[in-house]
Formats: structure tokens, sequence, C-alpha cells
């Protein structure tokens, strides 16, 4: 069989436009010519991830990262070439005449997918077999249809410790593999089963391929786990997966609004009684990669947890992540002792309805949740130092301004004081004799480690720092060259606007190779502590070394000139006047230079 030729790999590049592709995976925002968003290849806060339409490329300024859109493919579905080519393809509508595919094109990805999708299949069987009347009969009492049970794939893992072992063809799946999609376990050498007398609740990715299983047992005994999962995997990672997603996803998007859920049984509950626009955490933390995949579909949320203090506690979790990412988020409360699952078959769907139109928003939710009007002033103040706390880790500043006046409001108390407290206690004081912090040894002395760091503070939004900075710091100051252009352009983009965040600087500069050292100042910004210190520091620490260079140089003149008496003494004299005035350095450079 023939490889697929250079011209069709061409004509697939050309009929997958980069930017399309990638936004159909992560969120792309335009900027200037370009499209960019935090990479998602590594760990960032800043957005350095950036697509050029006009080039089809993509590149990250953080990481490194990038290439043509078969290579985002690749990267981002940890697929191989032949792979991802296939994949667009098949995007694009191309049809793609039969090729060879050798055992190293075929990726670990791809057969994991398989292996789960035999073992789905496998279980699913099994749940209508004999051996499974027992589970079937459990989830039908439960109020299961069999149509709920077969769009979910819902299985059962008979109680047998080789029932999966063996059944899949070893010749077909290397046994590595299998181990390591986890559907076995391995104790002493040996092999088996890891699911045995569990429901299986199959688990998709937004591909609709099965990654995972959550099983249940039937069992009603303490001393084993309700639920075993899969264990991470290559293809597995629960911090990014969303239970029933790939069946919801259109529902929700034309719904605009999501309901989350915590469990399987309470997800699919939902599901059979018509609010189809749902997904399930599967009772692990919500975390910010799930408020991003859920930002893709919807604008609001509405979380419904169970009722007890453990659901509304995660509820508290899981709504600043949502609040954080700017999702409208809603909050339902059940009562102490019911869940989704309970409330809809005690008291059906229109009162769960009613329940949905009534949910409150996240910050009455706030005030509800810490039972803020019974409190004694004390723990009043020490509530808001908590939300505050949280509020303040919110990316965007103007949003974290509206939702601390949404407090204000709620909770009848004075803006103003509020917003105060929230910038008061923006950067946490740790020590009291901050230490010019770098990462990199490249500089040659500790003022040219203080040029850097000073160009560091002037990104981090702090007007004190800026205002000051604007005073006192030119690139005049600077002796080393490149840092010097740098700051030259940052103060010019900070003296047009002394709010501006951040991550809106480097698309104020022009200049490519100092808008890059830029995004990379602004991603190692969390290293600053107690900027204002710091930025006394900074000054303190260039002027001591201009001085110790002056006194340098007058020691050089001073050999030179042995015999000299009278220019000999005049240069000493000189070098007295600098030790004096690199000791009153320490009085000049106190925090007082800062009320400017
Ligand atoms: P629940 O205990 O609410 O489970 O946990 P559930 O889905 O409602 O199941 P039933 O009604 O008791 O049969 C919520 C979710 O937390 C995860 C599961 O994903 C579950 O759906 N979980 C719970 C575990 O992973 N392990 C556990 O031991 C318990
Ligand atoms: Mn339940």
């Amino acid at each position: 069989m023939p490889k697929i030729s250079e011209h069709k790999i061409e004509q697939i590049k050309n009929y997958n436009d980069i930017v399309d592709v990638i936004s159909s995976y992560i969120q792309l925002k335009k900027k200037g010519q370009n499209y960019w968003a935090r990479c998602p290849f590594h760990d960032e806060k800043t957005a350095s991830f950036s697509v050029s339409a006009k080039k089809q490329i993509y590149h990250c300024f953080g990481c490194g990262v990038g290439g043509n859109v078969i290579n985002f493919v690749m990267d981002y579905e940890k697929l191989t070439f032949i792979e991802s080519v296939k994949e667009l393809a098949e995007r694009a509508n191309i049809e793609l005449e039969e090729f060879s595919v050798s055992e190293q094109e075929i990726s670990d990805t791809t057969r994991f997918y398989t292996i789960n999708e035999f073992a789905v299949d496998l279980y699913h069987k099994a749940l209508f077999s004999s051996k499974g009347k027992k589970p079937l009969e459990y989830l039908i009492k439960r109020g299961l249809s069999k149509q709920t049970i077969e769009k979910f794939k819902i299985g059962y893992a008979p109680d047998e410790w080789n029932y999966f072992n063996e059944q899949y063809d070893n010749k077909k799946y290397d046994l590595n593999v299998v181990k390591n999609s986890g559907l076995l376990s391995e104790s002493k050498g040996k092999v088996y089963d890891r699911f045995r007398d569990r429901i299986m609740f199959p688990i998709y990715n937004l591909k609709d391929k099965p990654i995972a299983f959550g099983g249940r047992t039937l069992k009603n005994d303490k001393n084993i786990g309700k639920y075993i999962n899969t264990p991470e995997t290559k293809v597995y990672h629960k911090s990014s997966v969303l239970y029933g997603l790939n069946i919801t996803k259109d529902i929700i998007r034309k719904a605009k609004e999501v309901l989350i859920v915590e469990g399987y049984m309470d997800f699919l509950q939902l599901f059979q009684n018509g609010f189809t626009n749902c997904v399930a955490c599967s009772g692990t933390a919500f975390t910010n990669q799930h408020g991003k995949i859920i930002l893709r579909y919807a604008e609001t949320a509405v979380l419904i947890y169970d009722g007890d203090d453990a659901g509304q506690k995660a509820t508290l979790r899981a709504g600043y992540v949502l609040t954080s990412q700017k999702v409208n988020c809603k909050i339902l409360v059940l009562n102490k002792k019911d869940d989704p699952d309970s409330f809809l078959q005690n008291y059906g769907a229109q009162k769960f309805q009613e329940k949905i139109d009534n949910s409150i928003s996240f910050v009455p939710f706030l005030k509800k949740y810490y039972k803020f009007d019974k409190l004694n002033a004390t723990r009043k103040a020490s509530v808001i130092t908590d939300i505050l706390d949280e509020i303040r880790q919110f990316p965007d500043q103007i949003y974290r301004e509206m939702i601390i006046k949404d407090i204000a409001d709620e909770f009848g108390l004075e803006y103003e004081s509020l917003l105060k407290q929230l910038r008061e206690k923006s950067y946490k004081t740790v020590s009291n004799n901050p230490k010019i912090h770098i990462r990199e040894k490249k500089f040659k002395n500790q003022s040219e480690a203080a040029q850097y760091q000073l160009i560091q503070l002037f990104l981090i939004n702090n007007n004190i720092v800026r205002k000051a900075g604007l005073k006192y710091v030119t690139p005049e100051i600077f002796s080393h060259k490149f840092l010097a252009e740098v700051v030259g352009r940052v103060l010019e983009v900070v003296a047009k606007n002394e709010d501006i965040l951040p991550e809106q600087i480097p698309d104020k500069i022009n200049d490519e190779k100092i808008r890059r050292f830029v995004v990379r100042l602004i991603m190692d910004l969390d290293s600053i502590i107690e900027p204002e210190k710091t930025f006394v520091a900074c000054l303190k620490q260039i002027e001591k070394q201009m001085i110790q260079d002056q006194y340098d140089e007058l020691s050089v003149q001073i050999e030179n000139i042995k015999n000299d008496d009278k220019a000999h003494l005049k240069l000493i004299k000189e070098q007295i006047k600098l030790i004096k005035e690199k000791k009153e350095l320490d009085s000049y450079y106190t925090l007082d230079i800062l009320n400017v």
C-alpha cells in the first residue's frame, strides 16, 4: 500500500486553517495581527502562545513549542504524524486513498482508545448476559431506563479475577499498553482485572473515545471504595475531563447554560429527565481546566451539588473557579439530605425546573454560605478577608473590581474600603529584608540583576511602584545595554497608561526581541514579593554600583600618576567623598522615596 503523498498533505494543510483548528481546542483572542492564548503545553498565567493566520503557524514564546497545523494536532492530541494527517483530512472532508500505516506510526493514544473500546463493549455485553442479572436489576431499581443504559454504554465487570484479562486479544494488544491503560492491576508479578463486580461507567473524551472507567460496587460495604476509577494515564487526566460532555456539548452550546453535578448517577438522572444540558465532574475538585472547557460551551453554569456540608464546600470551591474565569455562576442549593438524583426521584422534573429557575448567583450564595448576617463583627471581618484573598487571585482586574462591587452591595459594605483592602494586601509580605531575586545568573554584577528586576517591577500592576519608577528611573542609569533599551520601551508604555495590565504590555511593543523578552519577564513575575521594598533595594543597588565604578576608575588613575603628589591627593579626596556618598545611600533609600 502506498504512503500519503506530499501533494495530499499540502492539500490537507491548505484546507485546515490553523486558527480554525486551534480554536476548536482552545480559546484564541485576536490581538494585533495574531491570535493569543495561554499555552496549552505548559502552565502559565499570561498568554504567550500565539497563532499567526497569515503564516499558518503557532509558537509559544514561553516554552518554545511551535509549528504548523499538523504539528499542533500531533502535540495536542499526542498522535503520530500520519494519525494527525488522517484526522485533519476527515475534518476537511478530504478523501484519502487506502494507505499503509506501520507499527511505529500508531500512537499509544490510539492504542489506549482501542483497548478501552474493546472493554466498553465487553462490559456492556456482560451487563445484559446472565452474569449481569443482579446489576441490571439494581440499575433499573435506581431508576435508569434501558435507553439511558444503552446511550451511555453502562456495563458490568463480573465478579472474576480474569474476565477481561482472558478475553482481550493479546496478539492485537501489547500487554504493556493494556497494563498502562489501567484495566489491569498487578501484584507480586501476577496480572489480574482491576474492576471486579462493579457497574462500569465509561468516561469519554470530546472526540467520543473512551479513555477511562468509573466502577461502582454493588455491595453495601463501607470497607471497600464505593467507586474505583481508572488511574491517570496518557489519555486520562481527571482534572480536564467532564463526564457526559461528549454527548451533551452541542445541547449545552445551544442552551448557553450548563448544569454541573458531581456524580454519574446524578448526571444520568438529570439527562433522563430531560435536563440534557448537563455534565458531571465525577466527584473531583473542579479545576481551572474544567472551567476553561465549560467556557467553550456555556456562558452560565448552575452548580447542583449534594445538599450536605461536603457538597456545599465543594460548591464554594467550584464557584470561585468558575467566577474567576468569568462564567456567570449560579447555585442551586438542595436540602441537606438530597442530591440531584434523589431530588428528581422524590419531587419530579417540574419541581427541579423551579429550583433551577430560582437558583442564586455566586455572591448571594457566599453570603448565605457563611451565614454572614448572623456573625459577630470579628467573624465578619475574617470572612471578608477570606473572600478578598480569593478574589485577589482572579486574573482580570476590572472583573475583580466588579465582583467587589457586587459584594459591597450584597453584604452592605463600603465599596471603596473593600477595594482598598483588596489592593493593600496584594502581595504577601514574608521577609523584612528583601533580596534582589532572579533566576538567571548571566548578569555581570548585582546592579545588572537589579536592572532586570526593576523592569519586572514596572510590569506588575502596582501604582506606587510605577509612579516612583516614572520619577526615578531612566534608561541612562542602566549599565546593561539591552536592559536599558527594554526599560525605555516599558516606561514609555507605562507612562501612557499607569493602570495597564502586565499581559497587555507586550502588545504595545513593536520590537520583536524586546517584546519576547518582556513576555518572558511577565511569566516570571511571581518571584517578586514585597515590590515596594524591592524597588527601593534595586535603585540603591544600581547607585551603589555606579559609585563603586567611579571609585575603581579613580584607583586606576591613581596607579598611573604616582609621581604627582598634588594630583594624587586630589584623587584620594574624591575617593573619600565617594565612600561617604556610599554610606549615605542607606539613609536616603527608604520607603519614603515612594511618596511621590
Ligand atoms: P456520590 O457518592 O454522590 O456518587 O459521589 P453517586 O454518583 O451519586 O452514586 P450513588 O448515587 O451513590 O450510586 C459523587 C461522585 O464522586 C466520585 C464518583 O465520580 C461519584 O459519581 N466518587 C465517589 C469516587 O470517585 N469515589 C468514591 O468512593 C465516591
Ligand atoms: Mn448519589
